[in-house]
């Protein structure tokens, strides 16, 4: 069996969940997305926990449920929501924990697959197109100081799954 932790990591719309789950059923692994953790263990989607409770709130509480999956799961594809590696130093547990990849995409492009998928993500709603682009340029950028701490890099037309499995050194189960 494969020791392995691989943390996705990357700016909403990056496609780490697509990505996981192909990485996931290519190689055995399990796949753990810690957004859906959270809504499940609050029974909540992330959009309520924001409402209700606020972004300061949501950000203790993925990182303490980031802290538990790496204790249940040695063995994992992990995506993380988009500001999880920016707070409470957690690119640094997870870069002692596993291996971290940073799925880069250029922000114009962010926005393309971001701009009709606002209403679900608390961060993006109410956003007109010009006020999303604008956000996503100056988020990125102040991210990125975060996101290139990862061990890998990459870049977007390295995103299929093959070359990532090579690069991750994981074995196809079929
Ligand atoms: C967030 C990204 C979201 C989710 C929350 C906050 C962010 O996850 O954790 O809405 O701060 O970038 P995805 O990156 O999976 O959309």
């Amino acid at each position: 069996m494969q020791n392995k932790r691989i943390f996705l990591i990357g700016f909403m719309g990056a496609g780490k969940t697509t990505l996981g789950k192909r990485l996931a059923n290519k190689s055995g692994l399990p796949f753990v997305d810690v957004d859906q953790k959270i809504e499940a263990y609050f029974q909540l989607s992330i959009q309520s926990i924001f409402e209700k409770y606020g972004e300061a709130f949501f950000r203790k509480e993925e990182s303490k449920m980031l802290e538990k999956l790496i204790e249940e799961f040695p063995q994992a594809i992990l995506s993380v929501g988009g500001g999880l590696p920016c707070y409470n130093n957690n690119i640094e547990l997870m870069n002692l924990s596993g291996t971290t990849c940073y799925l880069h995409r250029p922000a114009k492009e962010l926005f393309h697959r971001l701009k009709n998928s606002k209403e679900n993500r608390p961060l993006l709603t109410g956003k007109s197109d010009a006020e999303l682009l604008q956000y996503i340029e100056v988020k990125l950028l102040e991210r990125e100081v975060f996101y290139s701490k990862a061990k890998i890099i990459v870049y977007r037309d390295q995103q299929d799954v093959s070359s990532l499995m090579k690069r991750l050194e994981l074995t196809a189960i079929v």
